[in-house]
């Protein structure tokens, strides 16, 4: 995993080094390890093994397991799926606020959205993606943005698709209450779209609410769901992932975008890899859907490479 990934606390801040250890051998390093990246694309190079070990020690408390070894064996058995979601959850960080990384929000306001705004005033249809959504901050601060400028979104065929591969941050978004803490990152103007829900909270109102459909999505498994979209954000989540894993990722946002159509991703990631060709930057970790042959072929290119990794993968018994 990249050096900026950001995972647990630095391993000189973990308390439990000065203590007994539980014994964290290579083989369940390397258990966790790959399936962390069979089911979630999660790239855990043996750097961060003690970063691991940090953060699933509390997962062991939890369950009153006493080894890494019986660990692994709750993992890998055929009850394992909810406590390696469970691991996702403690190996990955769900930080995220209302207007991350502001420059996407302005490139909305003043670029993407009035003309995807006067296609729906016409009729058309506009779907945008936060893909990763964490606990909502990010989907309903596009609500806010697309409510500021249109603010009959929901009579339109305008709708915002929130996901994660999280259930329970899932839960926490779709409950849209924050605490008051996290007002002042909203915009003056756009308060108007949240209301006081007592003890210290805050909701989302309604008119925001409704325009977003939360829904559990593995960005690295099938996507049930059919495109085009014209915005998609995908932000700090692929920086969990290996540069084949990520490479794959823009290529399929690619195919799924239409011309024309918008990608905004973090502030440590970049499009990179067969998908290139599919966009061009428009500003700071920004890139627009090419429409015509350069795109179209890029797209071609990256759909084969990705049915020969599949092949070759199913060849090795590799799931991919
Ligand atoms: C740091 S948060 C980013 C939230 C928001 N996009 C932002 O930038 O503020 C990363 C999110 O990615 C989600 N995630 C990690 N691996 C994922 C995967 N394979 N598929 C979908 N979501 C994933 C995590 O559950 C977490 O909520």
């Amino acid at each position: 995993m990249k050096a900026s990934l950001p995972l647990a606390s630095p391993v000189s801040a973990d308390p439990d080094r000065s203590r007994d250890r539980i014994q964290f051998s290579d083989a369940d390093f390397r258990i966790i390890a790959d399936l962390a990246m069979r089911d979630f694309g999660l790239f855990l190079t043996p750097a961060k093994r003690d970063l691991v070990y940090s953060r699933l020690l509390k997962r062991l408390r939890a369950l009153g397991l006493e080894q890494f070894s019986d660990y692994c064996a709750l993992l890998t058995s055929a009850q394992g799926e909810v406590e390696r979601a469970a691991m996702l959850s403690a190996l990955t960080t769900n930080v995220t606020h209302f207007f991350r990384e502001d420059h996407h929000f302005k490139l909305l306001r003043e670029v993407a959205l009035p003309p995807l705004i006067k296609s729906a005033r016409d009729g058309g249809r506009v779907r945008i993606w936060s893909a990763g959504c964490s606990a909502g901050q990010e989907p309903y601060s596009l609500a806010f943005t697309l409510l500021s400028l249109c603010p009959e979104a929901a009579r339109l065929n305008i709708r915002i698709l929130a996901t994660d591969v999280d259930p329970e941050i899932l839960a926490k978004a779709e409950t849209g209450l924050y605490p008051d803490d996290e007002r002042k990152a909203i915009p003056e103007a756009m308060r108007k779209f949240i209301e006081p829900a007592g003890a210290n909270r805050f909701k989302v109102a309604a008119t925001a609410r409704e325009l977003i459909t939360f829904g559990k999505l593995n960005l690295i498994e099938n996507w049930p769901i059919s495109g085009p979209f014209q915005v998609i954000f995908c932000r700090n989540v692929a920086i969990y992932f290996d540069k084949p894993t990520q490479a794959k990722l823009w290529a399929r946002f690619g195919e799924l975008l239409s011309p024309g159509g918008h990608l905004c991703i973090g502030h440590s990631e970049r499009v990179a890899g067969a998908a290139e060709p599919m966009f061009r930057p428009v500003g700071v970790t920004a890139y627009q859907r090419i429409a015509g042959i350069a795109g179209e072929r890029a797209a071609r290119s990256t759909m084969e490479t990705s049915l020969q990794n599949i092949s070759s993968a199913r060849q090795e018994g590799h799931p991919k």
